[in-house]
């Protein structure tokens, strides 16, 4: 079906928001047409629409917005989270993992690409048994990678220190898969795992990038060991990954970071 026609008032709002993006809306003798191959499926029409009319298929009717929170709340909200580096012993439960996790849908994409998936990878025998594989896979690659050598250092820290460094000891561990054909991978597994990592705290739970397993799993020359021990399919390729559990941490005080710089010309 290329056509979706709708009967409406035709106040214009849906045309217009559509406007700058696709100019897939237009007027008909009694209401609007939708072309669903120009459509990106954004639902900037759906959402505009003041009297409710608009049912598009490819954009499903969602609640209304409800208020915002006041701009010190708001900032409240993004300051608070922190990188967690020491977890309970118990993990998030799988619900709320699910919770976390589909919050994770709502970041903004370039073009409304989406297309991020998550692979959870929940216990701590089986982040130990990555990190094993990410600590033979690095120092193996090394010699011929010079680009790698910084992780010797965190290696052998955890060697000395006879501590979990790569992952912090965390239980659990949020994989960002895309599809290796994906336009725009990286940016859209980013802005997702930042609103899975924003979010986490209002579930009681707490997050770290996983920055040191990405050196390595986020680039497909160094990935492929990776990929066999997480079972991905063929097509499937890591662009991101977070580590997740209940904080055994509590922070008090939000922190200062660098004085805001801004040009203005
Ligand atoms: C892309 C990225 C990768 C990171 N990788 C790690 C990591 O591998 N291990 C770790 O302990 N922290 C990691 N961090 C956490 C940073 O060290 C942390 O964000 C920074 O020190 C500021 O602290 P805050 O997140 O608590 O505000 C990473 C952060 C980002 C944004």
């Amino acid at each position: 079906m290329k056509f979706h026609d709708i009967t409406c008032s035709q106040c214009g709002a849906c045309v217009r928001e559509c406007g700058p993006l696709r100019e897939a809306i237009s007027l008909t003798d009694n209401g609007v047409r939708i072309d669903l191959e120009l459509c990106m499926a954004c639902g900037h029409c759906v959402a505009v629409c003041p009297n409710d009319e608009m049912e598009h298929p490819l954009s499903p009717r969602q609640p209304l917005m409800d208020k915002l929170p006041t701009p010190e709340a708001a900032a409240m909200f993004l300051r608070s989270p922190r990188s967690v580096r020491f977890y309970k012993q118990e993990g998030a439960s799988r619900e709320q993992l699910m919770r976390l996790l589909d919050m994770g849908r709502y970041a903004q994409t370039g073009v409304n690409s989406q297309g991020i998936s998550y692979l959870a990878l929940d216990g701590r025998d089986k982040l130990e048994a990555l990190n094993a594989l990410f600590c033979e896979t690095a120092l193996n690659l090394m010699p011929e990678h010079p680009e790698i050598a910084r992780l010797a250092e965190v290696i052998e820290l955890q060697k000395e220190r006879k501590e979990e460094r790569i992952f912090r000891g965390a239980p659990q561990l949020i994989i960002a898969l895309a599809d290796k054909d994906h336009p725009r991978p990286r940016e859209n597994a980013q802005f997702s795992l930042t609103f899975i990592a924003l979010f986490a705290p209002t579930l009681g739970l707490g997050t770290c990038w996983a920055g040191y397993f990405e050196a390595l799993a986020i680039h497909d020359r160094f990935a492929a060991p990776f990929w066999k021990f997480l079972d991905l399919a063929d097509n499937m390729r890591i662009r991101g990954a977070l580590m997740v559990g209940i904080p055994d941490v509590e922070f008090r005080r939000l922190v200062a970071r660098e004085p805001l710089r801004v040009d203005w010309r």
